[in-house]
């Protein structure tokens, strides 16, 4: 309780430097605020040498590629040992998604789809795609938030420091860390994101692994038929992972 307390009296400290006045909670380090200069924006901090480090890469990332499907680099830096980043407040629809009809659908996953190519150009695949790094804007728009876990396309999973990575929305080979950093493995986080919003975790939130040793039956009959196949795929690979001679 102490160590909140003082992290929430630090916190409010480097808003006053930064000359911040108002902000508000979004999630544990991550504040809404108003900044006068540019408005509403995003704040988030770091004070753990792992927070920092994905701070650091999200902030390099933003800095030296400006797109309209992640926010905007505005400003980072580091006051009494806490590291801040300052980015783009992307405004989100607060309904539920479950009630989304197929043409809102087919709009979100293809703008989505859009997103994940637009980073991948770029030679990095997200890496923690899942709902809570996927906004939904209110024209039914998809921008990339969390860039802090971003890897290069073609790394090999062994030599790359360990991410922070979700275990039920991982593909197989990150989740092992074995093989080589795919664009396959954002597009099976998106599907298993995708049937999250529109309905339920596809494998009842157990990790693709642990799903595939209860050999049941996924729920994807809400996502579009090239998802269902790839989620099938991935599972038939984890089935074989687990039992090589099947
Ligand atoms: N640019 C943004 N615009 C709107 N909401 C945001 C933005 N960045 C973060 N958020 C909100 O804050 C939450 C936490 O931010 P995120 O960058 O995902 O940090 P982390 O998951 O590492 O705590 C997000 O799930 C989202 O709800
Ligand atoms: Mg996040």
């Amino acid at each position: 309780m102490k160590v909140q307390n003082e992290l929430g009296d630090k916190i409010a400290t480097v808003f006053r430097v930064l000359g911040i006045s108002q902000y508000s909670l979004l999630r544990q380090q991550t504040y809404l605020a108003t900044h006068p200069c540019y408005g509403s924006c995003v704040v988030k901090f770091a004070f753990t040498l792992t927070t920092k480090q994905q701070l650091n890469t999200e902030a390099v990332f933003l800095h030296n590629h400006n797109e309209l499907c992640w926010p905007k680099y505005i400003d980072y830096g580091s006051t009494m040992g806490m590291d801040w980043l300052i980015i783009e407040f992307f405004d989100t629809l607060c309904v539920s998604m479950r009630n989304f009809n197929i043409v809102e659908r087919q709009k979100v996953t293809k703008s989505a789809e859009q997103a994940l190519h637009t980073l991948h150009r770029k030679g990095y695949i997200h890496g923690d795609i899942k709902p809570s790094n996927l906004i939904v804007t209110l024209y039914h728009e998809v921008r990339l938030i969390d860039l802090g876990s971003i890897v290069p396309i073609e790394s090999d999973y062994k030599f790359c420091t360990p991410s922070s990575l979700t275990p039920k929305f991982c593909a197989l080979n990150p989740y092992l860390r074995v093989g080589y950093a795919s664009p396959q493995h954002d597009f099976f986080s998106l599907a298993v994101s995708l049937q999250t919003m529109w309905k339920a975790h596809p494998f009842g939130d157990l990790s693709l692994l642990d799903f595939a040793k209860t050999n049941g039956k996924p729920e994807i009959d809400d996502l579009f038929s090239r998802y269902q196949i790839l989620i099938s795929k991935q599972i038939k690979h984890a089935k074989l992972s687990t039992y090589p001679h099947l």
